[in-house]
């Protein structure tokens, strides 16, 4: 490249990257990987250090990150929230040590503190006397944005510290810096809720965490399982830690939540090893990291190393590989759920990532498809987290031949070729069809699991052959299979099947709330369909209630009503009742008990266990709960009565106490049922 055709294409990274840095930072909306807007600021840096007179303050390598936005109101951070360096590799890290072994001879002898970074949202937080005050973004780094009522949202910041009294000396004022984050398996789990709720999933966790974080509505961010570890002291008016490790045992000690996940090392052969070894260990987390950060544990030693641009000396960030890659999206396939939603996945042309031979993604909707424009044929880029499943970020439109199609969304149900219908208000498309058989499929899978039924011995393997050889045409047709059907199918011994046989027969002394959430209705859970079977007894009064019946039970509200109607009205699920019926699947409560459940001690309390307990197994306690009117539900929350505790309680416990919830033990929850 000649001088003029050097300065045309700086031009053009420094556009590309503002517009980019503005899809990340802004609109949480980002359309390319990370690895890729980094290659675009190496070229950028390159360009700029080969004629320094190009540099302009706007340039995107003067400022890292984070606009501010209109839409709160803004905070000026007591002190630069700095941003970090990359070291890609353990020569990266090593000649970053001697760069700075070089400015202060002190290094030579230093030690480290080494952290897992979280791949989250950067928040300051401000505390007065020990009380939450003021939470904000980065922004820019000097001012950031007022987040306040969203970060009270998430339950492990401390709204006030010290947590335990006991401790003294808390400043005056006080800020601090952490990372908001959602747990990989939460994340998942917020994205199965979305599908069944026929809603748009989301795709990655960190822009779901940064979505809610950043929305001017903090009911969102409420009902978004956020995650804060604080890992920073900006300001402070009285004497604070003189280390880094010092800091997080003290931050802990007041009440933050502090990542466990720190090492401490001696010396920066130590420090590499440590990082190389994350690589591999990364997958064990919860949560998803896209680094290591490596800090001088001495801070005055670190502060005194100064700053480059935006990055400290005395810290760098230690970057994974990326578990981006690209790759050829072939075709697009169309999965059918339980619920007939019909979602989109990528078939791709195989490719590595982290180790992992990958060929599917998840697609998320078929208006992402639109959004992103992603064409078959397209070179796409593909993620892996964890152990979640992979999805597609988007397409590279500059490596596009022309010959790529454009995704029509289906019209027909691709299991049953039925016409494909969208509800209202929803993004899904759905297939109605009651007789389809990839939601048959799916419908018994939820029949005969775990939390519902618990058949034990009919996996997915079976019920794909039962319902592919028209053995089975609903769930109820299960109480009529014979030992010869079940002879007749591929790797049937006598055995198996007259195991499988006396399992769906055990299946009919279920209670009955079992049965209603089995029954797949949309948004009847496993508490909802309890909060049914004690309200009406039977399926005989179940069928008949009406939308009001069911609106009178607290914790139903009109749409849970409107799907339970529906679902009793629809032809097809009568007669599946009507066989259940006649098979003798058709389990009842006694209505004059449940009539009095309101009158139980328990009765309209939630109540969570933990721990390893002495006198009840686990479905013990959670039948004495029940049976004394309780609702046992599996994390604490604001809305928790009780937490009863065994031995080695774990998490919840500290989650319980900052929520104030009431803990009770094993003795003292029998005492509590005694004393009506
Ligand atoms: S220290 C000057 N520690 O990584 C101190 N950062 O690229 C700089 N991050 O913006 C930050 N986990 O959002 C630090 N344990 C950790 C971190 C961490 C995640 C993020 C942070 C920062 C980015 C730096």
């Amino acid at each position: 490249m000649n001088k003029e055709e050097q300065f045309s294409r700086l031009q053009y990274l420094k556009e590309q990257l503002h517009l980019h840095n503005y899809l990340y930072h802004v609109k949480d909306a980002p359309v390319i990987s990370d690895g890729q807007y980094d290659q675009l600021l190496a070229e950028l840096r390159e360009i700029e250090g080969q004629f320094p007179e190009w540099v302009t303050p706007d340039s995107p390598s003067q400022r890292v990150g984070g606009y501010v936005s209109d839409k709160f109101e803004k905070v000026t951070h007591p002190s630069p929230i700095l941003s970090l360096a990359n070291a890609f590799n353990g020569d990266d890290l090593r000649a970053w040590f001697e760069r700075i072994s070089k400015l202060d001879e002190r290094v030579v002898k230093a030690d480290f503190a080494i952290e897992p970074k979280l791949d989250g949202l950067t928040v300051v937080l401000h505390y007065e006397n020990g009380i939450f005050v003021q939470g904000a973004t980065r922004g820019d780094g000097e001012i950031g944005e007022d987040i306040t009522p969203n970060l009270k949202t998430i339950p492990t910041l401390p709204l006030k510290i010290p947590v335990d009294d006991q401790i003294s000396n808390i400043p005056n004022y006080l800020v601090v810096r952490g990372e908001v984050f959602i747990d990989l398996k939460d994340f998942e789990e917020l994205n199965k809720r979305q599908i069944e709720a026929g809603g748009k999933t989301y795709q990655t966790s960190r822009n779901t965490a940064a979505g809610a974080v950043r929305n001017l509505d903090s009911s969102i961010a409420a009902s978004r399982p956020l995650r804060l570890f604080v890992y920073t002291i900006v300001a402070g008016d009285q004497s604070l830690p003189r280390t880094q490790l010092e800091s997080l045992d003290w931050l802990k000690k007041v009440g933050f939540p502090v990542n466990n996940e720190i090492a401490h090392s001696q010396n920066i052969n130590d420090v590499i090893n440590i990082c190389e070894n994350w690589i591999e260990k990364r997958e064990s987390l919860p949560y998803e990291i896209d680094g290591i950060v490596v800090k001088i544990n001495d801070l005055e030693l670190s502060e005194n190393l100064g700053i480059v641009g935006k990055d400290p000396r005395g810290a760098i960030a230690y970057k994974f590989p990326a578990k981006e890659v690209t790759t050829k999206l072939m075709d697009i396939g169309v999965n059918v759920g339980r619920t007939g939603v019909l979602t989109p996945y990528a078939m791709l042309e195989a490719v590595e990532i982290g180790g992992v031979i990958v060929r599917q993604a998840t697609l998320h909707n078929f208006d992402f498809i639109e959004e992103k424009d992603i064409r078959i044929g397209d070179t796409v880029i593909v993620k892996r987290a964890g152990d979640v499943i992979p999805y597609i970020i988007g397409p590279i439109e500059i490596a596009r031949t022309g010959i790529e199609k454009e995704y029509q969304r289906p019209k027909e149900c691709p299991a049953c070729g039925e016409p494909v219908s969208r509800v209202e208000g929803e993004v899904a498309l759905y297939c109605i069809n009651p007789g389809c058989p990839e939601q048959l499929i799916r419908n018994i899978e939820h029949f005969v699991s775990r939390s519902t039924l618990d058949i034990v011995g009919l996996g997915i393997k079976v019920v794909e052959q039962l319902v592919n050889q028209d053995l089975i045409k609903d769930v109820a047709d299960l109480y009529r299979l014979s030992k010869d059907d079940l002879m007749g199918l591929e790797g049937f011994a006598d055995k198996k099947a007259e195991n499988i046989l006396t399992a769906i027969e055990e299946s009919k002394k279920q209670p009955l709330e079992k049965l209603i959430f089995a029954l797949g209705i949309m948004g009847v859970g496993e508490v909802v369909s309890l909060d049914l079977a004690r309200n009406f007894g039977s399926l005989d009064a179940l069928e008949l209630a009406k939308k009001g019946d069911l609106e009178a039970i607290p914790g139903i509200g009109p749409n849970i009503a409107d799907a339970v109607v529906e679902w009793f009205n629809h032809p097809a699920n009568k007669k599946v009742l009507e066989k259940l019926r006649a098979v003798g699947m058709w389990p009842t409560k006694n209505i004059d008990i449940l009539k009095a459940v309101a009158q139980l001690p328990l009765a309209g309390m939630s109540i969570v266990v933990t721990g390893s307990l002495e006198s009840f197994t686990r479905s013990e306690i959670k039948s004495f709960i029940t049976d004394n009117g309780g609702k046992v539900s599996s994390s604490v929350s604001s809305k928790t009565d009780y937490l009863v505790i065994g031995e080695k309680p774990g998490s919840k416990l500290e989650k319980a106490q900052e929520l104030n919830v009431k803990i009770l033990t094993e003795d003292e929850l029998i005492s509590l049922t005694n004393n009506e």
